[in-house]
């Protein structure tokens, strides 16, 4: 399954990312966006994962929020997320660049995690921007209101149509420019910017490896595509670290 090739990268790199999408989470019982039973074959992301709509319904958006948070947050990390949690304290840099808002990566120990499209456990006044995470307001039924400025507060989230925070995107741009390997995991690497990042990374000279249980749009630039369920790939590939990080 694993080449002899990507083993002798593993031992000798310096630099690692990990790009990871809902796959990585989908072991854990969340899930995915476009697989079978996936969120929007069930859903308009129109309807729900887009500020317009928020503002002319917030009811039915801030409601499917609070489902969505009570599935995720009754998850646990999988092998795959714990796998990389130990991964990280194996090299000097490491990074994991996440498209996943159920903050699993963090659950498992994870340190240097940059979310790209957010987390659904915060939330923000869209009037004063004033973060709001306290779990008795996330209960409320209705939308609930900002008790500063009467704004209407919304989850932490990217939603279509919006910017990626500056900060996670450029520190997501420099771990993949130095990346000796560049793992993209269960991903369709179909939602841009975040699915520029590989080409970006093996631009720079990385490894380019894919973790899928299916190919996709970026199986053909990758230099290796592992077909297999990521939470049963990753403890093999940590098999093939360093014991711990070169000096
Ligand atoms: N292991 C590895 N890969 C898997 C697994 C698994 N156990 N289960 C599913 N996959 C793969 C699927 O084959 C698919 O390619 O994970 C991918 C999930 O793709 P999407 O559902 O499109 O999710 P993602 O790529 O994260 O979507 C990107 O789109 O809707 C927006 O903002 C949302 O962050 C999301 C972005």
């Amino acid at each position: 399954m694993i080449s002899s090739r990507l083993i002798s990268k593993l031992a000798a790199a310096d630099s690692v990312a990990v790009f990871t999408g809902a796959g990585i989470s989908a072991e854990s019982g969340v899930p995915t966006f476009r697989g079978d039973d996936g969120i929007w074959k069930k859903f308009k992301p129109a309807e729900l994962a887009n500020f317009d709509s928020f503002m002319r319904n917030p009811e039915l958006v801030w409601e499917w929020y609070k489902a969505r948070r009570k599935v995720i947050t009754s998850t646990q990390p999988n092998p795959g997320h714990v796998a990389l949690a130990e991964m990280e304290k194996r090299y000097r840099k490491f990074a994991i660049i996440t498209q996943n808002i159920d903050n699993l990566h963090r659950r498992a120990g994870s340190k240097t995690v940059y979310e790209l499209h957010g987390n659904i456990e915060r939330n923000y006044c869209v009037g004063c921007g004033k973060p709001y995470d306290d779990a008795s307001m996330l209960e409320q039924a209705t939308a609930p209101r900002c008790p500063s400025c009467n704004g209407l507060i919304r989850p932490d989230v990217v939603w279509f149509g919006e910017l990626l925070p500056m900060d996670e995107w450029n520190q997501s741009a420099k771990a993949a420019a130095r990346a000796d390997i560049f793992f993209a995991v269960g991903t369709s690497a179909i939602v841009y910017p975040a699915a520029s990042l590989p080409a970006m990374a093996k631009e720079a000279g990385a490894y380019v490896v894919e973790i899928n249980v299916e190919r996709t749009d970026l199986s053909p630039i990758a230099d290796e595509v592992l077909l297999g369920r990521s939470g049963e790939i990753l403890p093999q590939i940590l098999m093939h670290c360093p014991q711990e990080a070169n000096a």
